[in-house]
């Protein structure tokens, strides 16, 4: 699975030029050369997995309030798009298949970001991994991240083959334990805070290191030359051609 990791990877689809987590923004990030894309889930209240990365609906849809107070078919009829541009207006928020379908028609890979609202890491993991094991294609390549053990724990039982990206915001000391613990395939950080240090010293436990988010080619290079496999970026397109130019 992770053989086919590319180095950019699309966070949220193409944040940079379409709205995050939409359909739009998946097929905005194939149209730039990205290969994967990354996306967040959460569960909606009649516990459906949809595509959102905040737990409220206020900053990316035209709704108010938090994400599991609504169903399914009440967060589909809210608009995605508008806050970005209003040449996206009427952009639906996406459920995970619907999502799934368009990735699988697009060829693309995903990374899979478990996103819980605050008390729900079981239930968003569960349904996730039960959801897309009905219909991901097989071969496709896929991983699960989630910056919450639990989540990672549940993706380690149920579905122990796709590989695990252990997200870390704020390193615990413990932070190879918990590798080991859940089974991890991959570290993905925050690329703030990394120095060739400590790029070195999660390598040194046999694992790859993502960093997120990165839209400047030259501190993706710096990270590339650090050790870094791959990164989330907003922006996979202007990235890839800013990276191939000869300026960085
Ligand atoms: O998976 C990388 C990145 O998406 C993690 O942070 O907050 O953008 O979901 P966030
Ligand atoms: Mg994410």
């Amino acid at each position: 699975m992770l053989s086919t990791l590319p180095r950019l990877i699309g966070h949220r689809g193409a944040k940079e030029n379409a709205p995050e987590n939409t359909l739009a923004s998946i097929r905005e990030a194939a149209r730039q050369g990205a290969r994967w894309v990354e996306l967040d889930v959460m569960l909606s209240r009649d516990q459906r997995p949809v595509i959102i990365h905040d737990d409220t609906l206020d900053r990316t849809t035209s709704g108010t309030g938090p994400v599991p107070l609504r169903d399914v078919a009440d967060l589909r009829a809210l608009d995605a798009g508008t806050w970005f541009d209003a040449k996206f207006a009427g952009e639906p928020l996406p459920t995970l298949e619907e999502a799934v379908a368009l990735i699988d028609a697009l060829g693309l890979g995903l990374n899979l970001e478990i996103k819980p609202y605050p008390g729900q890491e079981v239930a968003t993991a569960t349904v996730a991994l039960e959801t897309l094991r009905a219909l991901w294609p097989a071969g496709r390549p896929l991983m699960f991240s989630s910056f919450e053990i639990p989540c990672l724990e549940v993706a380690r039982s149920l579905w122990p083959e796709i590989p695990r990206g252990y997200l870390i915001w704020e390193e615990p000391e413990d932070w190879a334990a918990i590798a080991d613990r859940v089974g991890a395939a991959t570290f993905n950080v925050n690329h703030e805070w990394q120095t060739p240090e400590t790029i070195a010293a999660y390598r040194a436990t046999g694992r790859a290191v993502l960093a997120y988010t990165v839209n400047e080619a030259e501190r993706a290079k710096t990270l590339f030359d650090w050790g870094v496999a791959a990164i989330f970026t907003d922006a996979p397109g202007r990235l890839e051609s800013e990276l191939s130019g000869s300026s960085v």
